[in-house]
């Protein structure tokens, strides 16, 4: 089964990804934070090669301002993972340990993180377990509703010790390309042979419905002599990016609504003409907007203005 999934990896796999062709550990780092909720295609072609040029090392990133590190971010989503990235900079600038054990002790990495990182930076003998690759294994082994540690048990079993990077990059590829959440296309999987789980696929893999929650968002829109008047904010999911006030709705103030989705909210935000603003907000021209520390709900705001 090894042979055959590497086999199956050297013909399919996703070989041209910048971060599969680099040994540098803050570059497979980064990629893993980038890539943790957010597509493949959006890390590869937008952020992640423009986050390298304005920030090519970790000392570089360790020196950055905070507000630098979330503009670059701005866009991405789950901001927090900047801050923990500008933080594990600070804390490790001349390079990141080389054990999961020490790199678990960063924020933001986790068990996942930080086995991808020894492994498709450093080769490491390890397992690595993420969303795709946990498919892969619950169907491969006929797993019913395993635990997360049971999973890593698995992963361990039969991870390649020749060929750890590869077997591991094989099996994410396999998760995302053929062994499908939906309709996997077990005709073409290289392991299909020995699959426990083939006559019942969706079986290993009834996943929990996200539950969506909407939300109505009132904004107040105050713009003098090309500059607008935003707060920093301290809310937990865009804290210390640039936001727009929230205000009661009057709706002879109204302007004009929008709607947004981000993580489990589905927003439908409505904006409002201010003409007082409070002591703790800040003017900011709108010309440098799109180098300031703002989420893809401001931007489109501001687009609708
Ligand atoms: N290659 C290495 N890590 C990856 C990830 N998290 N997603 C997609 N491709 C990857």
């Amino acid at each position: 089964m090894h042979k055959k999934l590497l086999a199956w990896y050297e013909t399919y796999g996703r070989h041209s990804l910048p971060w599969r062709n680099t040994s540098e550990l803050y570059h497979v780092y980064l990629s893993e934070i980038m890539l943790q909720q957010t597509q493949v295609n959006r890390v590869k072609e937008e952020y992640f090669p423009q986050f390298l040029e304005q920030f090519p090392s970790l000392q570089d990133l360790a020196n950055a301002p905070l507000d630098a590190v979330l503009s670059a971010w701005s866009g991405l989503g789950y901001y927090s993972r900047a801050r923990n990235l500008h933080a594990t900079a600070k804390l490790a600038p001349n390079g990141l340990p080389q054990t999961p054990q020490e790199l678990m002790k960063l924020p933001g990495i986790g068990r996942y993180t930080a086995s991808a990182v020894c492994c498709f930076g450093l080769e490491a003998n390890i397992p690595v377990v993420d969303t795709n690759i946990a498919r892969v294994l619950k169907r491969y082994f006929a797993l019913l509703s395993p635990k997360e540690a049971t999973l890593w048990e698995y992963a361990s079993e039969f991870v390649n010790a020749k060929e750890p990077r590869a077997h591991n990059l094989a099996l994410m590829d396999l998760g995302s390309m053929v062994c499908l959440a939906k309709n996997p296309k077990c005709h073409e999987c290289p392991l299909a042979n020995s699959c426990l789980g083939k006559n019942e696929p969706e079986l290993y893999t009834q996943r929990k419905k996200t539950k969506y929650e909407s939300l109505d968002l009132f904004y107040g829109v105050c713009i003098q002599d090309e500059h607008i008047a935003l707060r920093i904010s301290k809310e937990k999911m865009y804290k210390d990016m640039l936001v727009l006030p929230a205000v009661d709705p009057i709706e002879e103030n109204f302007i004009g609504e929008f709607k947004h989705a981000y993580t489990k909210y589905r927003i439908r935000v409505r904006l409002y003409r201010v003409e007082e603003i409070e002591q703790s907000m800040q003017w900011f021209p709108l010309s440098e907007i799109h180098n300031a520390p703002i989420s893809s709900l401001t931007k489109k705001a501001l687009n609708l203005l």
